[in-house]
């Protein structure tokens, strides 16, 4: 797409001299008012070397600065220039620390060009290669380095030359293509907008022209895409309107609908000046369709079925954004463009450290690090290589509980095509199964802690629910970890896991129309959440056993209570880890109450 703005994201810290550089292009290109600069004349800061009465273009940008150090977040500042083409650039500055690593991910995940800057006194340092590298996995378009303070070396072509030469290396490792290195003093004023009278050696483009010649590549090799933004109404009219994406459409082209996978042909194009035969890139258009489509704000319309082929599985990068690291097996939202679906991270197949790029083999991703994963969606979804599309290519991840954004995500490729799995219908229901068993399918979900009593209570309802002719069956957490779950240990990772396979395997039962009773811990309230939302409405009843810890640890059948306050066991449930007491359960029990009471308690749920 083209484009009239052009995002610029600053690396590089005070020292290196970034808020001169930012200030000095600011006034060189006249994008800061008189009096503005009048105030920067004018004040002259305690050890500065600035001569009185000439311009501290580092005091028009350090404000920011300031509010970091007092503590205000800042997450990203941006300020606004105007370039000689007539295009706006929007400089974005992030803060450079490792702490706020995904502030700058953020950032460069919208920047076209990332200015890095490095100070010529200190040469290449570990800050600036963890810039490079988040700049590569954001897939910033153009980097440029600016080779900074070279007034203070007495602007030696050797030094330059040493610091380009590792910068390089550190540039083709990481596989980034447009690279452009500028040597500059952004005190004195060289190669940032006037060309350096001082550097006769260096005869590449000034910083200002770097930044200007830049040119938005093209975002995805598609032809005929377009996401719809308005279905547009009126009488005998009916279209669906948005701005041609890539590609172009002709009147008469047979489009397909995603994510519906309806086909319809284009009518016609219609435009604000009438109708037309052809719409190309940028086009702002409505397509009447025929037959008309049932299509919402969001869906995409392509002309090349091939284009939007949807999956399920994929492998991608993701930033974590959030205090809880996170948690394999556990089922976050899925965002990506307009469609959300539940997904979990199945695998971390490697941590990559910021600072150098390497991979590191890691279980856990904490906040800010950044991990190669893999990723499986209920919903099939479109989506592109981050590297080929961002839009298409990114997602952000959301805690279910919270509605938080957890964590920000870049496609690497999908893992495979979800139509090549596809649900086998049978003639024989659940509805069939259930009715031949005289009753109505479901799960009973009891949780609570260890020596809470959901298994006593499970014991007691089979027993019951038998005795009036009905067909249950109980899952029990320790015997499945006997079986089916022998893997699995009881970190919060695995115990995701032990509820997610454990409410499938009951939701197979309930297919099979059975009244599945579980008893488990299930500590988390987002894994008993997702179990939930893989039943059907009114088939999942979540029972909490509420009984104090203080008779849990008396009652211990076990002797873990003893055995987790000798120190044997620390991550034991309510001890050394947190049990989430659940926040809307079907139902309560008292589990210091008789058994048969809390028994009696369900069965009328169940009638
Ligand atoms: S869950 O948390 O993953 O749902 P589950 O109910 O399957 O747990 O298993 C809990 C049982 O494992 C307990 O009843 C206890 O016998 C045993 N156990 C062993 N270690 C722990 C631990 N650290 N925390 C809780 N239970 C443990």
């Amino acid at each position: 797409m083209t484009t009239s703005v052009i995002r610029l994201l600053t690396c590089g810290s005070v020292d290196d001299g970034k808020s001169t550089l930012i200030g000095r292009l600011l006034v060189e290109t006249d994008s800061v008012p008189h009096d503005t600069i009048g105030a920067a004349r004018k004040v002259r800061r305690t050890g500065s070397t600035i001569p009185a009465g000439e311009i501290d273009f580092s005091l028009l940008t350090d404000g920011l600065e300031a509010e970091r150090e007092q503590g205000i977040t800042i997450d990203v500042a941006y300020r606004s220039m105007s370039l000689l083409n007539g295009k706006r650039l929007i400089i974005a500055d992030a803060p450079g620390h490792e702490q706020y690593t995904r502030n700058m991910v953020v950032a460069a995940s919208r920047a076209d060009i990332a200015l890095v800057l490095i100070d010529a006194t200190k040469g290449v340092r570990t800050q600036t290669l963890r810039h490079l590298t988040i700049c590569s996995l954001m897939g910033v378009n153009r980097i440029i380095i600016s080779i900074n303070k070279l007034d203070a070396m007495d602007y030696s072509q050797k030094v330059f030359d040493e610091i380009s030469q590792a910068i390089t290396a550190a540039t083709d490792r990481l596989r980034l293509s447009d690279v452009h290195i500028v040597p500059i003093s952004a005190l004195a004023g060289d190669n940032v907008v006037f060309p350096s009278q001082n550097m006769p050696w260096y005869v590449g483009p000034t910083l200002q022209d770097s930044i200007q010649s830049w040119v938005a590549p093209k975002d995805v090799e598609i032809d005929g895409l377009m996401r719809i933004q308005m279905i547009a109404r009126a009488e005998n009219f009916r279209g669906v309107a948005g701005t041609v994406q890539a590609g172009s459409f002709s009147a008469g082209d047979e489009i397909v609908i995603y994510p519906s996978n309806q086909k319809a042909k284009i009518a016609k194009i219609v435009t604000f000046t009438g109708d037309v035969e052809k719409a190309l890139e940028d086009d702002a258009i409505t397509f009447v369709l025929e037959p008309e489509v049932d299509a919402t704000r969001g869906d995409l319309v392509a002309k090349n079925p091939a284009d939007l082929i949807p999956s399920d599985r994929f492998a991608a990068h993701v930033v974590w954004l959030n205090e809880d690291p996170l948690i394999h097996s556990r089922s976050y939202l899925m965002v990506s463009g307009p469609t959300t679906s539940p997904a979990i991270i199945t695998k971390i197949k490697h941590k990559v450290d910021v600072n150098s790029g390497e991979h590191i083999s890691s279980d856990a991703l904490k906040m800010n690090e950044i991990g190669l994963v893999e990723i499986a969606t209920d919903i099939p979804m479109v989506m592109q290589p981050y590297s080929q599309s961002r839009e298409f290519g990114n997602f952000i991840l959301i805690d279910r509980l919270t509605l938080k954004t957890v964590g920000a995500g870049m496609i690497q490729h999908s893992l495979r095509r979800a139509s090549n799995v596809v649900l086998q219908d049978y003639e024989v229901t659940k509805s069939v199964r259930s009715a031949q068993k005289n009753q109505k399918s479901r799960t009973v979900w009891l949780t609570g802690l260890s020596g809470s009593g959901k298994s006593t209570i499970a014991n007691a309802l089979e027993k019951r629910l038998l005795t009036q002719g009905a067909h249950a069956y109980v899952l029990d957490g320790d015997n499945l970890r006997l079986g089916i779950n022998m893997d699995l240990g009881f970190t919060p990772e695995d115990r995701a896991e032990n509820v997610r396979r454990t409410s499938e395997v009951a939701k197979l039962m309930v297919d099979a129309g059975l009244i599945v009773i579980t008893a488990l811990i299930s500590p988390f309230e987002v894994d008993r959440q997702r179990a939930k939302s893989i039943f059907q409405d009114g088939e999942f009843l979540e029972v909490f056993v509420d009984t104090p810890v203080e008779i849990c640890r008396t009652r211990d059948p076990k002797g873990l209570y003893k055995k987790s306050a000798a120190g044997q066991i620390p991550n034991f449930t309510g001890v050394g880890q947190d049990y989430e007491r659940p926040t809307h359960p079907d139902l309560i029990l008292d589990g210091t109450k008789p058994v048969n009471e809390n028994v009696d308690l369900i069965m009328k749920e169940l009638l």
